[in-house]
């Protein structure tokens, strides 16, 4: 099968290369010449595992190519996927102008039927504004060529995102037409073979399916940074908590690690986008807010407790950061904790030595040279000269560590762990102030 895809960022270029590596014939296209020309070269500008071996595999079979010709992409696939950007607005809502300008794109050029694919996670209602923006570029061409629109939202987790294209829970899309049914079968049949993953339903529907996964996620994580609040002003244990609940099979045990605050480019997003959604149609959806305010409030703890342990006063004091991505095995720094973390403790006078395995040159990227900001290889040189040190993504080599070594190395033996990493009690023992999250010993 041909497919195009617009759209060479995380999911574009996922989709793109997964769907290449089942045989498909796959034609990325991306408005960015330098992008595309990288992307040919090799090099791939995300950090995702496995995917760059992918992408060259696929384009050495050449079934992976690149374009930045918009006629030469519409005119390649009968599946067209946009895959681009939907950034938050000001307000939190979702920013469309790069789905339309890709559906105008399509409208403009296409030469025949078209199925026009909604990857990005977009509101609900937008395959309609979909519809009638390639409606409208036909039109001023004097064209009616028949073309539907579908909603195929991705799940993917940065880190994980191959396994979740290859092996997904479920594969959803959203149309009334038989005839995109039977073409998207087609396209996701490698990835159906043992069972029914596919998932038809209208198209709102399918919208919603989206945002609604990643609410109740969202959800999940902030509920349980609530229970690890109370805990730690009860005297509970959380983490005692989190196994006693995950025990019970309608709760579950994944999704429920309290922490320091969800980050990433998807949930605090969405969460937003569909509040402000909800917002839309008058209705006040109470539960999301929420979710949006406790996360904030969560994020905030790092920097809390840090400052109660000195006192309120972390003016001049040296602070080790291990751990600047949202999460592991990513180099992405977007809404991550570290950075609410990093910007008070710099307004306090602070300085921060950072490591992270990953997203170090994504850290220099977003803030620069400074003065109150060294970024150092590995960890033991973060927590050399350190007043204090604070673990901000659990890495798998931040899983075990020498409390003694730690004890001997920081000035004060301040450690505020918001991954939940280490025994409080051992911590504890070898003499460290072990500050976690929702473990007892609150600040
Ligand atoms: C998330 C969803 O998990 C994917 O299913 C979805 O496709 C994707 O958003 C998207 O909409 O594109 P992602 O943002 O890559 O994926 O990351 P997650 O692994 O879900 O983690 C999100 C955040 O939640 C991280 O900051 C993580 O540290 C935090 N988290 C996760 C917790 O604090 N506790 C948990 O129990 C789980």
């Amino acid at each position: 099968m041909q497919i195009t895809i617009f759209g060479t960022g995380y999911v574009g270029l996922v989709t793109g290369a997964c769907l290449a590596d089942v045989g498909h014939e796959v034609l990325c296209m991306d408005v960015d010449a330098d992008k595309i020309a990288r992307l040919e070269a090799g090099e791939i500008p995300i950090y995702e595992p496995g995917l760059e071996a992918l992408v060259s595999h696929n384009v050495a079979e050449e079934r992976l190519r690149f374009t930045t010709d918009p006629a030469a992409a519409v005119a390649f696939g009968t599946l067209q996927f946009i895959a681009v950007g939907t950034p938050p607005d000001e307000d939190g809502s979702a920013d469309l102008q790069y789905v339309l300008a890709v559906a105008r794109t399509i409208g403009e050029h296409m030469d025949g039927y078209r199925v026009i694919v909604d990857k990005s996670t977009v509101p609900v209602g937008t395959a309609g504004r979909v519809r009638e923006a390639v409606r409208g570029a036909l039109a001023t061409r004097g064209s009616e060529l028949d073309f539907d629109v579908c909603s195929n939202p991705e799940f993917l987790k940065e880190g994980a995102a191959i396994e979740d294209f290859t092996h997904g829970a479920r594969i959803i899309v959203g149309t009334d037409s038989p005839r995109v049914e039977a073409l998207m079968r087609e396209c996701y049949a490698p990835y159906n073979r043992h069972h029914e993953k596919l998932m038809f339903m209208d198209v709102k529907s399918a919208e919603l399916t989206k945002y609604a996964a990643n609410a109740m996620l969202a959800t999940k994580i902030s509920f349980m940074n609530e229970i690890a609040n109370l805990a730690e002003r009860l005297g509970a244990d959380v983490e005692e908590v989190r196994r006693g609940i995950g025990s019970d099979p309608r709760i579950g045990y994944h999704f429920i690690y309290p922490g320091c605050g969800y980050g990433g480019s998807c949930f605090p997003k969405d969460v937003q986008a569909l509040a402000r959604t909800a917002g839309e149609v008058a209705y006040r959806a109470e539960l999301l807010e929420a979710v949006e305010a406790v996360n904030h409030r969560q994020k905030a703890t790092l920097f809390a407790k840090l400052s109660q342990a000195f006192d309120g006063d972390l003016s001049g004091k040296t602070v080790a950061l291990w751990g600047l991505a949202f999460k592991p095995n990513t180099d992405d720094m977007r809404e991550a904790p570290s950075r609410v973390l990093m910007e008070a403790l710099w307004a306090a006078g602070a300085r921060v030595q950072a490591y992270d395995p990953e997203a170090m040159a994504e850290c220099r990227r977003l803030y620069g040279e400074r003065d109150d900001l060294a970024l150092v290889e590995g960890r033991e040189a973060a927590v050399t000269g350190a007043d204090a040190l604070v673990i901000c993504t659990e890495w798998k080599a931040f899983r075990s560590v020498d409390f003694a070594w730690l004890r001997r190395t920081l000035t004060t033996p301040v450690v505020v762990d918001g991954r939940n990493l280490y025994d409080p009690q051992a911590a504890r023992q070898a003499g460290l102030l072990y500050y976690a999250v929702g473990r007892g010993a609150s600040l």
